[in-house]
């Protein structure tokens, strides 16, 4: 399609931005479904981030994501925020409704939608180990106690972030936290291990977070790391008779909730899958 006057224009504003796929995943959508659009991508240092807002607000841009570093720092530039973004405590794209800048947040919700329609897995009833403490694992903590999980164990390195989050989750189902030694229990009972860390990811490939021996048949592993190879963690998991699920599915998920906010037209998620997995080739 080519780009003319009227062609509606969408960000992602990161600092960097190289690595992004997103550009390729919206930009093939667009162009499929012969949609007006067109999505760029700016590499903003954080000391130009507020300029970079007015910028964007300035040119009519109708949207844009928001990337590392930015996702916390820009909750302050907008002038609203929808509740996914104020309970995640971050911003991954923004709505721009007749110049009001609105903040919200699809990760979360994404990764619900990739467990439903890509493993027909409903979190309802689920009882949790979630593995990290960091801005994933609050985005995935929450959408799975707002969806029903009736029991979250939060795990993590610096145990006092762990501590944090649980007791945050806590207002919504039974949440509480344990440390790497203790996993044996919760685990066992579990029906959903959870991977936020960063453990697995290039260049630790090798390593596995938690103790492959820990991991059993009833268990459904997924581990946010979207390596088009699975992860030490996923291939472990499927040895032991678990099903699994990789960090694919919530990104081409948060994507095509963010394409159906700002287009409203419904996103073409598998030609969304086949674009990431080339990009990631
Ligand atoms: P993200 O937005 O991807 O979640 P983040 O907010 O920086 O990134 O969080 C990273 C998570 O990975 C944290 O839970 C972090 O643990 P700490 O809170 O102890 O830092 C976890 N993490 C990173 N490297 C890790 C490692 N080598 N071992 C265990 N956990 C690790």
């Amino acid at each position: 399609m080519t780009i003319t006057s009227r062609t509606e224009k969408i960000g992602l504003i990161g600092h960097p931005v190289g690595h992004s796929k997103s550009p390729e995943i919206m930009n093939d959508a667009f162009q499929e479904q012969k949609l007006p659009f067109a999505y760029l991508a700016f590499d903003v240092a954080p000391e130009n981030l507020r300029d970079a807002v007015g910028g964007l607000k300035a040119l009519g841009f109708k949207g844009w994501n928001v990337t590392i570093p930015h996702k916390v720092a820009i909750m302050d530039l907008l002038d609203e925020l929808e509740e996914s973004a104020r309970e995640i405590g971050a911003v991954n794209m923004v709505i721009n409704r007749d110049g009001i800048m609105i903040g919200t947040n699809t990760d979360g919700e994404g990764y619900i939608q990739s467990l439903r329609q890509d493993i027909q897995l409903d979190p309802r009833g689920a009882r949790v180990v979630l593995l990290g403490a960091g801005g994933a694992a609050r985005a995935v903590g929450h959408a799975l106690a707002a969806a029903g999980a009736s029991r979250i164990t939060v795990v993590n390195r610096t145990e006092a972030k762990g501590q944090k989050l649980a007791s945050h989750l806590n207002r919504l189902t039974e949440a509480d936290w344990t440390t790497m030694d203790r996993l044996q229990e919760p685990l066992s009972t579990a029906t959903l291990l959870v991977q936020t860390t960063s453990v697995g990811m290039v260049p630790r490939e090798e390593d596995c977070p938690i103790d492959p021996a820990l991991l059993h048949r009833d268990l459904v592993v997924s581990d946010l790391i979207y390596h088009p190879r699975q992860t030490r963690l996923l291939r472990e998991a499927k040895i032991r008779g678990a099903r699994i699920h990789s960090g694919l599915g919530m990104l081409v998920h948060q994507a095509a909730l963010a394409y159906e906010r700002w287009t409203g037209e419904k996103a073409p998620v598998e030609r969304m899958y086949k674009t990431l997995s080339k990009a990631l080739e």
